[in-house]
């Protein structure tokens, strides 16, 4: 063969080749999550746009989050082969990553056992919930399920609930509940919420960025769920037949603006330690002028690096009484071996009840 044909034959290869994996990736593009991911960048790009000029009158992130969401814009061009892998993007808002959970991690895997086994001995009502392997879910194998930080996070926040008296009423409800989630991060307790409280509409407030990976993650755990953007309506009517949706997603800049006529339960985990004292103030005194009876946190008094934040538990006990709910001697962050938690450093888990009038003064 001569050097000219041979040239030929491999441009030809290459160009098939390319062409193959364009046709791949236009099946790709039609698969359920990423028309769900479509969806959700369409609604999210206008709820960025509707929320500018609110940013610039009070609504701005803290510059912790400032910082973090820049981080992953590139969440606003994901191709398919990103959707496939979403869990494994989402270590921009946990830091988490699949790599550390490695089979051949042993050691680490069995500290994951005991204290998956020492939660199960607190849980007298059957909500553990494994990992999804949805979208590139991971963890460590343990019996078949997968098992990772966030998962045993949320097993904690179910029990602690359970423990608190709330999660009962949710899961039997015969009546349709409303449960207010702020700052979400990627959906993961949403969605182990509402396998375990099918009869819940589950409202998340966070940055419309955040959407990006709890609004595609939740809408391709529940294909057959009503899902409602903020704006998709007219405002007035974001909760008209809430009874209707499953999942509601309403931008922080706009929280406040549509008022459902029931909370039943408003819930922050390792959100509010890292937010501004005014919007903290400003999402508890909102829960309790929407008369909502309990609401949940699982914060730490104040993240190490956020100086624009007094304290979590003082801010909840102005509208709120506090009751601590005391699981393990360590913080969801570190295994049983680990030191515990100081008095006040750890993380909390507290269920508080609404006052019944105006605000306590701040401790
Ligand atoms: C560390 S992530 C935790 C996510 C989730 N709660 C979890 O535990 O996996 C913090 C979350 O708080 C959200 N957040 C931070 N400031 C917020 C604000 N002012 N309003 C609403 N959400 C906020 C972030 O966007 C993010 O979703």
């Amino acid at each position: 063969m001569s050097d000219v044909s041979a040239t030929d034959e491999m441009m030809a290869a290459a160009r098939t080749a390319a062409d193959e994996w364009d046709a791949q990736l236009a099946v790709r593009r039609e698969a359920f999550a990423y028309k769900a991911y479509e969806r959700v960048r369409r609604q999210v790009l206008g709820l960025m746009a509707l929320g500018r000029n609110r940013r610039l009158t009070g609504h701005a992130p803290s510059d912790y989050w400032s910082g973090e969401l820049a981080k992953f814009e590139y969440m606003l061009d994901a191709s398919p082969l990103i959707i496939e892998k979403l869990r494994h993007h989402t270590h921009n808002l946990t830091g988490l990553h699949a790599n550390h959970y490695r089979q051949s991690l042993d050691k680490q895997r069995r500290r994951f056992t005991e204290k998956l086994a020492a939660l199960r001995a607190l849980d007298d009502a059957d909500v553990w919930i494994p990992e999804s392997r949805l979208l590139g879910g991971f963890g460590f194998d343990i019996e078949g399920e997968l098992v990772n930080i966030d998962t045993l996070k949320f097993y904690e926040v179910l029990i602690a609930l359970h423990a608190g008296a709330v999660l009962g009423e949710m899961r039997q409800a015969t009546e349709r509940k409303l449960v207010w989630e702020i700052g979400a991060g990627w959906g993961g307790f949403a969605y182990q919420f509402k396998t375990l409280c099918p009869n819940v509409t589950y409202v998340i407030t966070d940055f419309p960025e955040l959407f990006l990976f709890s609004a595609t993650y939740l809408m391709a755990a529940f294909p057959d769920a009503k899902v409602r953007f903020y704006g998709e309506v007219p405002p007035q009517e974001t909760f008209a037949d809430w009874q209707e949706v499953d999942f509601v997603f309403l931008p922080d800049t706009f929280h406040g603006t549509a008022r459902p006529d029931q909370v039943d339960l408003t819930i922050n985990m390792v959100s509010f330690q890292e937010m501004t004292t005014q919007q903290v103030e400003g999402y508890v005194r909102r829960a309790f002028e929407f008369e909502c009876r309990y609401l949940y946190s699982l914060n730490r008094d104040r993240s190490h690096h956020n100086h624009e934040l007094s304290n979590v538990r003082s801010i909840i006990g102005q509208h709120y009484w506090p009751h601590q709910i005391d699981l393990l001697p360590v913080s969801y962050t570190k295994m049983l071996h680990e030191d515990p938690d100081g008095e006040d450093g750890g993380y909390k888990h507290v269920v508080g009840w609404r006052r019944v009038s105006g605000a306590e003064p701040a401790q």
